[in-house]
């Protein structure tokens, strides 16, 4: 295994991703960690990864000599690279401009790192590496016992071996998919110099996680919020295959799902995988409890508030729970443990389904706590949920509710569930669902004109919103071809007869946000 520490880079998450995607398990933890939790960690190799500062500034992060006594392979990358240079006795040159984007290095000497790795240019006799490079500082001289491995033109030391040690360097971002060989340099390292296996795949995954449900729960009995999102899907499924009947969902039909979601997950979960699961039909509660607000916040408050006293009152009923599991996942656990440590900003701070395991005096399960999305979604597959399921866009835990501008009513949830079904039919159609992230239709409550044979009519606007995104932190408007905009908006206007426009939304985000509440 290899551990991650955390300079305050905004790629760090991603390098974990990548060591993942090798096969290797590995965990990102704050630059800081204590010496106790890295001997208990007990890593094949060490990955410093980047930051934003400067080892000039007067009290920048240093690697602990726990790790530099550790005796494995450390590659430093970027910040990581500079500390491990300026700590073991080399030198950093301050800069005031940053070199940002593409980069050729050349690649000057030999070592285990880069060896035989390169990207050959037509007419190039220095072998090569296109490189993304994000920097302001660089190293100035080598520390003692490294040598000098690949040199840009304004960058002369851009990477850095010292293979006595097995310490590495690079000023380049090998994370990034512009580095083309980024990955096979990070496998070199993790796999060759580290010597890990590649046992992280989905199979061990889930067979691990079964093993340690079944130690932790034993005979007791687990309930589970099921939204029919991915995490608590799955969360279900590997529940099932451990425990069995043990597991009960409860499954809150809030009145502001997509068309036909209810149906879909009951026939999923219930008649399909056999998994107990309550359907309560909340959806009168959740839409008195919502009129006459328009405010989003107030909305947000009321379906949140409204999910956990039914969620409650359903789980009063069930006799003999001990654990409430929840669909936590990876990077959750890296932002609150950040929120809490005040090292990261923190953006997002939305809530999905839950329950209050404090208030139920339950034990909470959260057998997704250190998987990452796309690691998630792999054992959704090989626990056998279609894939439709398992790659659908995600769709925020207050529904339809925020997606109604305004006032929420029942009228309105049922157009734009229509009109919304339209334009996922046609994305899927146009094989373009799964090129954007997140695709849907917003509703306006606003009163436009149309001409209808020889009369006006006057009725709703809607909006199509579809974005193309990484992290939802930010997000461009996807370039739909204008051709299925035309074909979604004929069918929307010529379908729903209370509907007499419909626009596309073209603002990125930032400034927008993605939804539009
Ligand atoms: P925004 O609109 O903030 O959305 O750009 C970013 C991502 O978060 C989702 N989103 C929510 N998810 N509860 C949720 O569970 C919410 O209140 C909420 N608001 C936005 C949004 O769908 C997008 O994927």
């Amino acid at each position: 295994r290899i551990l991650i520490l955390d300079f305050g880079s905004q790629y760090s998450q991603l390098i974990a991703r990548r060591v993942r995607e090798i096969g290797v398990y590995c965990e990102l933890h704050p630059f800081d960690l204590s010496e106790p939790s890295i001997k208990d960690f007990a890593p094949s190799g060490v990955i410093l990864a980047g930051g934003p500062q400067s080892v000039h500034e007067a009290d920048s992060a240093r690697i602990s000599d726990a790790v530099l006594s550790l005796n494995v392979p450390i590659l430093g990358i970027c910040y990581g690279m500079q500390a491990l240079a300026v700590q073991l006795g080399g030198a950093v040159e301050r800069s005031e401009l940053r070199e940002f984007g593409h980069a050729r290095v050349d690649l000057v000497s030999k070592s285990r790192l880069l060896d035989g790795i390169e990207d050959s240019l037509d007419g190039d006799r220095v072998p090569g590496l296109n490189v993304w490079m994000s920097h302001g500082d660089k190293v100035s001289r080598l520390p003692a016992g490294f040598t000098l491995l690949a040199s840009t033109p304004s960058c002369e030391i851009a990477a850095i071996a010292d293979d006595a040690r097995r310490w590495y360097g690079v000023q380049f971002h090998p994370e990034v998919t512009h580095t083309q060989q980024g990955q096979r340099i990070l496998s070199r390292f993790v796999l060759e110099i580290c010597g890990c296996e590649p046992l992280w795949t989905a199979g061990n995954i889930v067979a691990d996680a079964i093993e340690r449900i079944r130690a932790e729960v034993g005979t007791s009995q687990v309930l589970l919020g099921l939204s029919g999102g991915v995490d608590s899907s799955v969360v279900a499924a590997l529940l099932h295959r451990a425990i069995g009947d043990q597991l009960t969902c409860v499954f809150v039909d809030n009145g502001l799902l997509r068309l036909n979601e209810g149906d879909q997950v009951m026939a999923l979960f219930a008649e399909n995988l056999k998994i107990k699961v309550i359907r309560v039909d909340a959806e009168g509660e959740f839409l008195r409890n919502l009129q006459g607000e328009a405010d989003p916040e107030k909305k947000r408050k009321i379906i949140g508030r409204t999910f956990i006293d039914v969620f409650d009152e359903q789980a009063g009923r069930l006799q003999g729970i001990e654990y409430l599991a929840q669909g936590t996942i990876y990077p959750d656990v890296i932002e609150s443990a950040a929120a809490k440590s005040g090292k990261a900003e923190v953006i997002k701070s939305h809530h999905n389904v839950g329950g209050l395991p404090e208030e139920m005096n339950l034990k909470l399960l959260e057998p997704l706590r250190e998987l990452f999305k796309d690691e998630v979604r792999k054992i959704g597959l090989e626990l056998g949920l279609p894939y439709d399921m398992v790659y659908r866009h995600p769709f925020p835990g207050p529904g339809l509710g925020v997606r109604i501008l305004g006032e929420v009513t029942k009228a309105h949830a049922n157009l734009l569930r229509r009109a919304d079904a339209i334009f996922i039919e046609e994305l899927h159609r146009a094989g373009w669902y799964h090129k954007v992230s997140q695709a849907f239709v917003v509703f306006q409550p606003v009163k436009s004109v149309g001409v209808v044979g020889d009369g006006r009519r006057y009725a709703w606007v809607v909006s199509l919103r579809a974005v193309e995104t990484i992290d939802f932190m930010t997000a461009r408007w996807a370039h739909l071809p204008y051709e299925l905009l035309e074909t979604v908006s004929s069918r929307i206007i010529n379908e729903i007869e209370d509907i007499s426009r419909v626009t596309y939304d073209v603002s990125s985000k930032p400034p927008a946000t993605i939804e539009w509440e």
